[in-house]
């Protein structure tokens, strides 16, 4: 191992599983940081990029689609990345009320992560909830872990027992985080950097949080999840996007092995830099995919909308279908039903219309509880959301 660049922590004698091992306690936020010319580059490019992703939702009369999309696209994703078996489309179909298989424990954590985020954010816009706070994302925590596989990570709990990273048992592990008794103490020093200020840009601060977090990894199970929520939170909190439309886990999933890597160097080597400028370029990076996909869905619907204005058979229930589906890719004929407020054949006569159209595509071949997806909306959503992606 290289001398790290700078002090990075130290190690504590601790037993898990009957072995006793080094778990490493972090120095607190932040290191001994100067951003060279090229990283201070890198930030102004990302911070460019994030407030025209921030344009490019509110361009259009649309933006509570892209935010409902987005959202899920980085909720998918994020809980892939340790090997979640959900997609887009099952999380998507399993909202529509359709009926989703072996998946459905998946399928449940996706959607708790939804709870997660959409909890964090109201509390943290109401005056009277909680800021954010280790108990913000213990209750965040909570909510991501209810139900079946969850049950016996002590949801919204700290972890009262020695965990390791990687490797099979202990003495082998790639990383051994901080004893139990230490976690407190290291979570409020890391709320109390979120709340001070330093001369740092917040994009980098939020950077140098996903980290730390990381490295204190204070729960049995969730922690990447959460840690990755918390850059969702951040983002908004110090005003570099308004909305969470960044599915920054996408950049994560795409490059997994280096980011477990570049997490480990900040450890080993004091290597914080090399983190940042890859976490920037990570912002970078999906802020321009994400403002494009936007740029795509808009586009199309558009133009679905124009096909279905002049098809023979243009109905104002077909056209009134097609700008529900942005919020509800999947869907059922009951589904529709409630959705247009209509009966069941004037339902079925507008899925009827976008069917024809080729807008909407029948995926069951049932006759009955048939359920049809917006096809051309989904194909351009889900890029690298699929689990062979994964
Ligand atoms: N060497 C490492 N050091 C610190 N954090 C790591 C390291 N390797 C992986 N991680 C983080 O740990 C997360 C996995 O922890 P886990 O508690 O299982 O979270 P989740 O269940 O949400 O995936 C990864 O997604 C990553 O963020
Ligand atoms: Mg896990």
């Amino acid at each position: 191992m290289a001398t790290p660049k700078r002090q990075v922590g130290r190690y504590e004698k601790s037993t898990a599983a009957g072995e006793v091992i080094s778990a490493f306690i972090p120095e607190p936020l932040p290191p001994a940081l100067k951003l060279s010319a090229a990283l201070q580059g890198r930030v102004r490019l990302a911070e460019q990029k994030l407030s025209r992703l921030g344009l490019a939702g509110e361009m259009v009369p649309s933006l509570e689609w892209f935010i409902y999309a987005f959202v899920r696209k980085e909720a998918v994703v994020s809980s892939q990345i340790e090997g979640t078996q959900a997609s887009l489309v099952d999380l998507l179909a399993y909202e529509a009320g359709a009926p989703v298989g072996e998946e459905a424990s998946d399928v449940e954590e996706v959607s708790n992560y939804l709870a997660a985020l959409a909890y964090a954010r109201q509390q943290l816009r109401s005056e009277k909830g909680l800021p954010l706070s280790t108990r913000l994302l213990n209750e965040a925590h909570r909510r991501l872990m209810k139900g079946v596989r969850g049950a016996s990570k002590q949801p919204g709990e700290l972890r009262r027992s020695q965990n390791w990273i990687g490797g099979t048992r202990p003495s082998n592990a790639v990383f051994v985080p901080p004893p139990p008794h230490k976690l407190g103490g290291l979570l409020s020093d890391l709320e109390k950097y979120i709340h001070r200020d330093d001369d740092l840009p917040p994009l980098v601060r939020a950077a140098l949080v996903h980290v730390q977090f990381e490295t204190i990894h204070p729960y049995l199970d969730g922690n990447g999840r959460i840690g990755r929520l918390l850059i969702t939170l951040l983002l908004e909190h110090w005003k570099l996007l308004s909305e969470p439309l960044l599915y920054l886990s996408l950049f994560f999933k795409r490059h997994r092995a280096e980011y477990y890597r570049l997490l480990n160097a900040v450890r080993l080597e004091g290597d914080w830099e090399a983190w940042v400028s890859f976490f920037l370029e990570g912002i970078s990076t999906i802020a321009d995919e994400a403002a494009a996909t936007a740029r795509d869905l808009f586009v199309l619907v558009n133009k679905d909308r124009a096909r279905i204005l002049s098809a023979s058979n243009a109905s104002v229930m077909a056209a009134r279908l097609l700008d529900q589906l942005p919020r509800h890719p999947i869907v059922t004929i009951p589904a529709v039903v409630k959705l247009l407020d209509t009966t069941k054949p004037t339902a079925a006569k507008a899925v009827g219309v976008l069917d024809q159209l080729g807008i909407l595509q029948e995926t069951t071949g049932r006759r009955r509880d048939r359920t049809f997806r917006y096809t051309g909306y989904l194909e351009r959503l889900r890029a690298g959301t699929e689990l062979e992606d994964s």
